[in-house]
Parts: C-alpha cells; sequence; structure tokens
C-alpha cells in the first residue's frame, strides 16, 4: 500500500465510522416520539372526570334494559332510570333504601321506587310515598355523554 491508497482507506474509515452517529442524529429522538404517543387517556373519560362526573355504564345498557343498576360506581351504589316524565331526561338515586338497606327497585308502571325488604315506596325524586322509611333516596345528577350514562352526586 502506497501513502495515496493509506489516505485514502483512513478518510473512507472516518466517514463510515462516523455516518451512524449523523444518521442518528437525523432521526427523530426515539424517547420523545415514544412520549408523545403515551397519552392513550379516553378523552370523554378525561372530561367526564374532570367536570365531577363519573361513568357508571352505558347509553345502550340503559336503552336495552330500562335501567342501570351498578352497586360499586365510582360514586357509590346508584340506580339509573329514564325520567318517566321527561323522555330526554335521567334519574338517579342511590338505591339503598334508607329504612333497612335494602336496595329498592324501579316499577316502570307505576313511577316508583319499591323497597322489597319492609315495602316503602319513593318517587322518582327520591322522596318517601309509604314507610316505614321515613327519609328520601339520595340522588345524583346524571346524564349521557357520548356512550357513557355519567353521574355526579350533590
Ligand atoms: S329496608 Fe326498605 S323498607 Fe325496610
Amino acid at each position: 500500500m502506497n501513502r495515496r491508497e493509506f489516505f485514502g482507506w483512513v478518510s473512507v474509515s472516518a466517514v463510515a465510522s462516523s455516518l451512524p452517529v449523523a444518521i442518528a442524529s437525523c432521526l427523530p429522538n426515539s424517547n420523545n416520539s415514544a412520549n408523545a404517543e403515551t397519552p392513550t387517556t379516553n378523552t370523554s373519560v378525561t372530561i367526564a372526570q374532570s367536570s365531577g362526573f363519573q361513568s357508571v355504564g352505558t347509553a345502550a345498557a340503559l336503552d336495552k334494559d330500562g335501567q342501570i343498576l351498578n352497586k360499586k360506581s365510582p360514586v357509590g351504589p346508584v340506580l339509573v332510570i329514564k325520567n318517566p316524565n321527561d323522555p330526554n331526561g335521567l334519574i338517579a338515586v342511590n338505591p339503598t333504601c334508607t329504612h333497612n338497606n335494602c336496595t329498592v327497585k324501579w316499577k316502570k308502571d307505576e313511577k316508583l321506587f319499591d323497597c322489597p325488604c319492609h315495602d316503602s315506596e319513593f318517587a322518582p325524586d327520591g322522596k318517601v310515598l309509604k314507610g316505614p322509611a321515613k327519609k328520601p333516596l339520595a340522588t345524583y345528577q346524571a346524564k349521557i355523554e357520548g356512550n357513557s350514562v355519567v353521574v355526579k352526586a350533590g
């Protein structure tokens, strides 16, 4: 190998060895691109939670069954029905009877909540219609957001 061949070989080697670094600097940072794609939070859930509303079931289930009973929802036990006096409105109550903690049932035809244990009855707004219960059922605000039925205490 003469001197000209030697320097030609060294310069090719220098370019070849620095090429991966040059290419890497042109590519997007894999860590940054991964972070940019990380947020997978459902936007409707975030909005519902930020406004204090919590999902307790699906609108499809409410349409199919006429009610949603969720004893372990984020706001506690909840029974959601369609408002019998407003086809676009929802009613949500805590279905725990205020007499002795049985779970009330919605009687659509009679438009009331009935307790199977001692026959207390409650109006759609939770007020006592018939004892022995003396206190009304707790109520929640309720609405449909996207495909979810959401409620908010208070
Ligand atoms: S527990 Fe409901 S009426 Fe007694």
